[in-house]
């Protein structure tokens, strides 16, 4: 995927600029950038990874009129993040299996009305390197027991792995 397609994939789901967001298992911060893009000057976004190495790249950019910030750290625990507007995970939600508790923890760290954006393959039948994905309707389920109102999805992409890519979007 591109810088564009990855934008694509997100941009139903930022519908105002600036704000506080957090970007959850960023990894090298492909969509850090999306998201930098769309959410454009006075935006701080808060880039987190249990794997500082991946984090790197992204702590020696600029992105002028914003604030990125790296933070190594376990997204299944407390990260003393809050009020945030937004949070996106892409292809970092998968890795848990029970997603309940993570959701808890995420929600707690939106306002009322943020939105969180997901991004995942397309399936519920994992892989050693996908381990535990989920497809867009159980994520609808997932996201309601969690609390979160509005889900929609926003794209689906094909995908040489596992077929499909989606995004969607929830609100606290
Ligand atoms: C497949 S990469 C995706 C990176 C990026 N979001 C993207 O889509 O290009 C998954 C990332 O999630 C991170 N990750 C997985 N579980 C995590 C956890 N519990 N806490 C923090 N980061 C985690 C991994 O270290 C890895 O960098």
């Amino acid at each position: 995927m591109n810088h564009a397609d990855l934008v694509g994939l997100i941009e139903g789901g930022v519908t105002e600029h600036g704000g506080r967001w957090a970007d959850l298992g960023a990894g090298e911060g492909a969509f850090t950038r999306a998201l930098a893009d769309l959410l454009g000057p006075g935006a701080h976004i808060t880039a987190v990874d249990r794997d500082g190495g991946a984090l790197r790249n992204l702590e020696s950019e600029s992105f002028p009129g914003l604030v990125v910030e790296t933070k190594v750290g376990d997204f299944t625990r407390e990260l003393g993040l809050s009020n945030l507007n937004g949070i996106v995970m892409a292809n970092s939600l998968h890795f848990v299996r029970d997603k309940a508790h993570v959701l808890e923890l995420v929600r707690k760290m939106l306002r009322p009305g943020g939105k969180l954006i997901v991004v995942e393959y397309g399936t519920d039948r994992g892989n050693p390197w996908v381990p535990h994905p989920f497809s867009y309707p159980k994520w609808e389920r997932m996201a309601a027991q969690a609390g979160f109102v509005g889900t929609r999805l926003l794209r689906t992409i094909p995908s040489r792995h596992l077929g499909s890519i989606y995004s969607a979007v929830s609100e606290r």
